[in-house]
């Protein structure tokens, strides 16, 4: 089992400049090959960028893309069929702006709080007459839109007025206001959890913001909140992920934002770099262990001495060593004590693999560019200028139906390919994940066919003509 030095993908780190680097070599130790790195300058780049991750034959590019460069870097991604980029741009979907994070939620019915995205300001207008009050006001897009420097509380619609008047923010976006008594980040890798912390407003104060005076604290993160971190992290797909989760005065839990871009200490990115190590080395190297709630014992080390300490290594529990402190220890976890290393086969590291469907591409779900304000010299009369002129109306959102191909229909065109039988198409479908990341190659780029036994460059450029022949 595991790779050869030969046989392991050629790593590139994706860098931007101008941004804070998320990884490095240090992050990957032991690597035994050579990683590459390719930077992305911004303006007009997307060609040479492209040329370099080609030229380097890189398999595997790694990093997270802001997301002022999130469209390009879909289009990126399209025009480098063979590269795995992780996170993927799917699962990057969420750090573009709030309003993707909302959509992500709203199709995998996770639980936010009750939130309206407006392109067409006269509509939101009349909803912010008659709706009730206080509400949220957030700018869904942004540079540097963290920290709550772009989050209002309005208690009236006159507030809420002045509000948009004054920031012009675009799309209009605001959700209800949830009273809570604290929000919860939870880190996860693997869709396992390895880092949470509460954080707490100031006294009097809703904004549950650590730089403006909040606290924080690594005790008891509920079962619920961990839960439901775990669900989101699957839904994205996701290798690493942050989500910050309000914790209601109800007693609800509700995602407020999540992401793959974050902060985090260089010991939790050493454990990813581990885990990418164990996922993209067929299991040569070893997969980190992560106790569940190691979190509460490293949460007792001076933040500044834990921002130092690197490459943190736990022993994994074993029956016959009663010595192991993740072993003995007993923790009230849901409604019940249970012992922590349970937790951890509760919780497991799973291998994230790579997926070949797009799920949010841009012509559907760029709303932001295909919405846009007009520029405003297009604009006749001086009193419009506050008015946007949308291209099309939100409601006009549910785009036609995609054409969904059952296992079925997808047997029986492969089958009646020369050279494939049913085992074949068994072979394809556990591959690649599902019968639509199948189509997915055919569609983009049948020559990864090659992966899977049995499919030779002949065989593939058969099945590319049925394709094409297909949908003719
Ligand atoms: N709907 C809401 N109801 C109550 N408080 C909220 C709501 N949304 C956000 N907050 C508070 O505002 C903070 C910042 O909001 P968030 O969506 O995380 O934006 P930012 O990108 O600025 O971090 C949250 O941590 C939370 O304390
Ligand atoms: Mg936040």
């Amino acid at each position: 089992m595991g790779l050869s030095n030969k046989e392991l993908p050629k790593l590139g780190f994706l860098y931007m400049d101008y941004v804070l680097r998320f990884f490095d070599h240090s992050n990957f130790k032991g690597w035994p090959n050579k990683i590459e790195t390719v930077t992305y300058h911004w303006k007009n780049d997307k060609d040479r960028f492209i040329k370099e991750v080609k030229a380097k034959k890189i398999d595997v590019l790694i990093g997270n893309v802001p997301a002022t460069a999130y469209e390009t870097f879909r289009e990126i991604a399209r025009e480098l069929p063979h590269v795995r980029f992780i996170p993927s741009l799917d699962t990057q979907f969420s750090n573009k702006s709030k309003e993707n994070v909302t959509r992500f939620a709203w199709k995998y019915g996770l639980p936010i709080p009750k939130t309206y995205i407006y392109y067409n300001h006269k509509n939101a207008d009349k909803f912010l007459k008659k709706c009730e009050y206080p509400k949220i006001i957030k700018k869904s897009y942004g540079p540097s839109n963290y920290g709550g420097y772009f989050v209002h509380k309005v208690d009236s619609y006159k507030e809420a007025r002045e509000l948009f008047d004054e920031k012009r923010y675009h799309p209009e976006y605001f959700q209800d206001f949830v009273p809570m008594e604290a929000d919860i980040r939870v880190m996860l890798i693997g869709h396992k959890p390895v880092c949470a912390f509460w954080r707490r407003a100031p006294e009097g104060e809703w904004l549950t913001n650590t730089s403006q005076g909040g606290s924080m604290d690594y005790n008891d993160v509920p079962k619920s909140v961990l839960d439901l971190a775990v669900k989101v992290s699957k839904a994205a797909k996701a290798e690493y992920w942050a989500c910050d989760v309000a914790y209601g005065k109800d007693g609800k839990v509700r995602i407020l934002e999540c992401a793959t871009a974050f902060a985090a200490f260089p010991y939790i990115r050493d454990w990813i770099g581990e885990y990418l190590m164990w996922l993209l080395s067929d299991g040569r190297f070893r997969k980190p262990n992560m106790p569940m709630f190691n979190w509460e014992e490293l949460g007792k080390i001076s933040p500044d001495l834990l921002r130092t300490m690197r490459h943190i290594t736990f022993g994994k529990f074993n029956v016959s060593y009663d010595g192991a402190y993740f072993g003995n220890k007993k923790k009230m976890y849901g409604k019940k004590e249970v012992y922590i290393h349970e937790l951890d086969a509760k919780y497991k590291v799973f291998p994230v693999k790579r997926r070949y469907v797009e799920e949010w591409p841009s012509e559907k779900w760029n709303y932001q560019d295909k919405l846009a304000l007009k520029p405003l010299r297009s604009l006749k009369k001086k009193s419009d200028i506050e008015v946007p002129t949308p291209t099309k109306d939100e409601s006009a959102e549910s785009v036609k139906n995609e054409i969904k191909i059952t296992k079925e229909e997808l047997g029986d065109f492969l089958t009646a390919i020369d050279g494939i039988g049913k085992k074949k198409v068994k072979k394809l479908v556990e591959h690649f994940g599902s019968v639509d990341d199948v189509i997915g190659v055919i569609h983009q780029n049948p020559t990864i066919l090659e992966e899977v036994q049995g499919f030779s460059a002949k065989l593939i450029k058969k099945v590319e003509k049925a394709w094409k022949k297909l949908l003719k």
